[in-house]
This record gives C-alpha cells, sequence and structure tokens, in this order.
C-alpha cells in the first residue's frame, strides 16, 4: 500500500472539510478531484455533465486519480462521489494508499445539501428518492474499495479525522503526530 490517504464517500459525506481536518494533522497537502478537474477543463462540474456528459466526466476522474498516483510527495486526496464506481479506479486509489470511506446516512445527505446546486445527479425530480436509491446502489461499492469505514453522522470533522488516524494505527499514514488535531 502507498503512503498517500484518500477519502471515499457519497456526496455530502464531508470528504473536504475531514481532509481538511487531516491534512492539517499531517502536515500534508490535501488534493480534491473535482476541484483538480474543474481547473484542468476550466470549466465547473456541472457544466462538464450538461456539455460533455457523465461518462466523459468519470474518464476525467480516471485520467486525475493516475496523475495523482505518479506525483511525488504524501498527500490527502478527497475523491467524488462517483470515482470509486470504475474498478480501475478502486484498483489505482487502493495501491495509492489507505482509502477510508465516510459513511453517512441518507438525512445526514439531504439536510447538507439541501438548495445545492452543483451537483448534477441530484438535480431535479425527487431528490430524497434519489439519494437513497444512489446511496444504496452504492455502498457495496464503497465498502469494497475501502481499507477503514468511519461513520460520519453526528460527529464534527476533527472527531473523524482523529477516528481515522485511531483506526489507521500501524499504517503507513502514521507518519506524523496526532497531537496537532
Ligand atoms: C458525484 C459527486 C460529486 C461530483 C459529481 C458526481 C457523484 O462530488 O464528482 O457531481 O457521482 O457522486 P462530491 O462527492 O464531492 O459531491
Amino acid at each position: 500500500m502507498g503512503t498517500h490517504i484518500i477519502l471515499i464517500g457519497f456526496m455530502g459525506a464531508g470528504k473536504t472539510t475531514v481532509g481538511k481536518a487531516l491534512a492539517k494533522a499531517l502536515d500534508r497537502p490535501l488534493f480534491d478531484t473535482d476541484k483538480l478537474i474543474e481547473e484542468q477543463a476550466a470549466m465547473s462540474i456541472s457544466r462538464i455533465f450538461e456539455v460533455y456528459g457523465e461518462e466523459r466526466f468519470r474518464s476525467l476522474e480516471t485520467e486525475t486519480i493516475r496523475n495523482m498516483v505518479s506525483a511525488q510527495g504524501s498527500w490527502v486526496l478527497s475523491v467524488g462521489g462517483g470515482l470509486p464506481l470504475r474498478k480501475e479506479n478502486r484498483k489505482l486509489l487502493k495501491q495509492a494508499g489507505c482509502v477510508i470511506y465516510l459513511r453517512v446516512q441518507p438525512g445526514t445527505v439531504l439536510n447538507r445539501l439541501r438548495g445545492d446546486t452543483t451537483r448534477p445527479l441530484l438535480s431535479g425530480g425527487d431528490v430524497k428518492e434519489r439519494v437513497e436509491k444512489l446511496l444504496s446502489d452504492r455502498s457495496p461499492v464503497y465498502e469494497e474499495a475501502a481499507h477503514i469505514t468511519v461513520d460520519v453522522d453526528g460527529k464534527r470533522p476533527e472527531e473523524i479525522a482523529e477516528e481515522i488516524l485511531r483506526k489507521s494505527t500501524g499504517s503507513s499514514i502514521q507518519d506524523k503526530s496526532r497531537d496537532s488535531l
């Protein structure tokens, strides 16, 4: 296993905020696949979906993690909620480092993403139904993709980061003190 830390999970699970807490605690840079793709394409994720479609977006995700895996240093990476759906991506992530699944309940997702307009997969129609269906379809995939699973509902990002560090004791990500959390 590589030394990087990768956060996976559904939209609204808190991958970016937990990633920030972990990156701070471990003094590592934080990357986010959605941000990298938006910068590279000079376009928002919604616009990429609109103009090129979901499949093209998924290929951009694969390209992005391929590039990240060959990048220098040890980093924390938060990945888009659908990125682990491709088997090839799951393999790349598992080789790159410790993959952590932030498991979230549908109610938390709905509370956090109420009024959100940046996620094309949740726009329009019955959002509750869509979240429940996508979450139940994807849960086994997330479980399979991860080395460690952490439940996030009702916890602060720092608490979750602390739990991740505790659960990963002995793994290669433990190269910095956890006192800074
Ligand atoms: C997606 C999740 C989004 C973004 C895109 C598709 C998904 O990222 O990549 O809208 O398929 O779950 P977040 O998980 O960061 O919201």
